[in-house]
């Protein structure tokens, strides 16, 4: 940070995300609770926005603030610690329907993630999507007070914004970071505004995406569906009379991650995790914690147990998966199927291979907040990540910073960004039932040293690469930028 505020003197920094850092909701009886939602995106990015200060504009989505606020409403948070500004900007349930499940989650979400979930597109949804982008534009050049403020847009939900803000505020410096991964051009091509969603986002001054493969994805959509010229050796696209430059930015969290200054040592993890749950105080446990997300391979990740435990059944009684999964975009059927499903299936599992208190599939549907994450990381044998598709997956390099004890074992899916960092971890492909079962198995047999040799190649991965360096290099990239602007406007 300190370099950064050399490279950028003065420089106003607005961030932009659908979802909120901080909500506050209110109970049933009156009393308000602080909620931290689950959102790779958030976590990464709200140590940055603490560092540097500034003001993020987001949807303000919890029920306690909403009663007493007008359509400007500015709170300073951290609310323990106050370091920037959150300006809330308020959606009717309509606005909500359309823009944010409607387009971005039932459209763009699937459209993004290959889970063979199909895609859809509704005329109504994209009005909604357009006119919240409309909202958010004007909520930003409200809260800016220069002319040249730098602002980080974040993710899907926001295709639009950057032409709409370099409409308003032509000499800003816009930086959009999509967060999911970007399709192949065939399949990014069946989207019926294509057109309009890479216009949108050719007015930032950066396009980054986790990795080179999503920036080449999006560079072949850019060529094949509008009129423009790109420089395939530095990765830039002029179109109109804009110029953007495409890199990839691989995200990460903060290192040391705040919610492990405050954990017990590992023994006492594994012991307290272990009688919360009612398990055997020498159960070998493996845990899954995520969004109940259909992108994140839950249901495989089950049936790899259920494998493993056909094949191996000495293990049966001596290992459980602990699956936390936290209900999110409820409102969509495919989001209550695939919690439905996930409910049947852990219990036929526990049926098979389960008795007399003994259950292999441990199945908490309920919201952790980081503390208890990291107290399940620090208690577990082995992670299993097991997406079917993820831009990045920051749970995985989560369950490596928890580990200051050096042991462990990560089985990460090779469809998530993380793998291409994290090649220490044991890789699985989610589709492959029976070889994720045999992964689960190598994990288990693992030696101490040879984890211990892993996790320490891994922790020094994500240490090094860590959220500052992810925002560092965006923020440095803009440095140069203005002031190759500012070189080019004195002649
Ligand atoms: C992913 C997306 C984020 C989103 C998060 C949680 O990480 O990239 O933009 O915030 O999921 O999803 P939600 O819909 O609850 O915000």
């Amino acid at each position: 940070t300190l370099a950064l505020a050399n490279e950028l003197p003065g420089a106003e920094i607005i961030v932009v995300s659908n979802r909120e850092p901080y909500i506050h909701n209110r109970a049933r009886d009156g009393e308000v609770s602080l909620q931290i939602p689950a959102s790779g995106l958030v976590s990464a990015l709200e140590p940055v926005v603490r560092a540097c200060g500034g003001t993020w504009v987001a949807h303000g989505s919890g029920t306690a603030d909403r009663e007493a606020v007008d359509s400007h409403d500015r709170v300073a948070v951290p609310p323990d610690d106050p370091s920037y500004t959150l300006r809330r900007v308020w959606l009717s349930d309509e606005e909500q329907d359309g823009y944010y499940y409607g387009f971005a989650n039932e459209g763009l979400w699937p459209l993004c993630h290959i889970a063979f979930v199909r895609p859809v597109f509704r005329e109504s949804d994209w009005a909604m999507y357009r006119a919240v982008n409309e909202k958010f534009a004007d909520a930003v050049a409200e809260e800016a007070r220069g002319e040249d403020p730098i602002i980080l847009i974040q993710d899907y939900h926001f295709a639009l914004l950057p032409r709409l803000l370099r409409q308003r505020l032509p000499r800003a410096t816009i930086i959009t970071f999509w967060h999911i991964p970007w399709p192949n051009a065939e399949t990014f091509g069946i989207c019926p505004h294509r057109e309009e969603i890479i216009e949108g986002l050719l007015g930032s001054s950066i396009v980054g995406f986790h990795t080179q493969f999503h920036c080449s994805n999006f560079l072949d959509a850019v060529d094949r569906f509008v009129e423009s010229r790109i420089v395939r050796e530095t990765s830039t696209v002029y179109y109109g009379g804009d110029m953007t430059r495409v890199r990839p930015y691989p995200i990460s969290i903060a290192w040391p991650p705040a919610a492990l200054r405050r954990q017990k040592p590992v023994p006492e993890c594994r012991a307290a995790v272990r009688e919360r749950l009612g398990l055997p105080s020498d159960i070998r446990i493996a845990v899954g914690i995520e969004r109940f997300d259909y992108t994140k391979g839950i249901i495989d990740r089950m049936q790899a147990v259920d494998s493993f435990l056909t094949e191996h059944p000495e293990w049966v009684g001596r290992f459980a998966l602990v699956q936390v999964a936290a209900p999110t975009r409820s409102k969509l059927a495919s989001y209550r199927a695939l919690q439905d499903e996930a409910l049947a299936l852990a219990e036929e599992i526990n049926s098979r291979h389960g008795g007399e208190g003994y259950r292999p599939i441990v199945l908490v549907a309920e919201h952790h907040e980081p503390n208890e994450v990291y107290e399940l990381f620090r208690a577990a044998d082995l992670c299993i990540v097991s997406s079917l598709h993820d831009g990045m997956n920051l749970v995985a390099k989560e369950f490596v910073a928890a580990r200051d004890d050096e042991q462990g074992v990560l089985v990460l899916s090779a469809f998530a960004g993380a793998s291409r960092e994290l090649g220490e971890a044991v890789i699985v492909n989610p589709y492959h039932t029976h070889a994720m079962g045999e992964a689960i198995l190598r994990a288990l047999d693992m030696p101490a040293d040879e984890q211990r040799e892993r996790m320490i190649l891994m922790r020094e991965q994500v240490r090094a690469r860590n959220v500052y360096r992810w925002a560092g290099q965006m923020l440095l990239d803009a440095a140069r930028l203005r002031k190759r602007e500012r070189i080019a406007r004195l002649n």
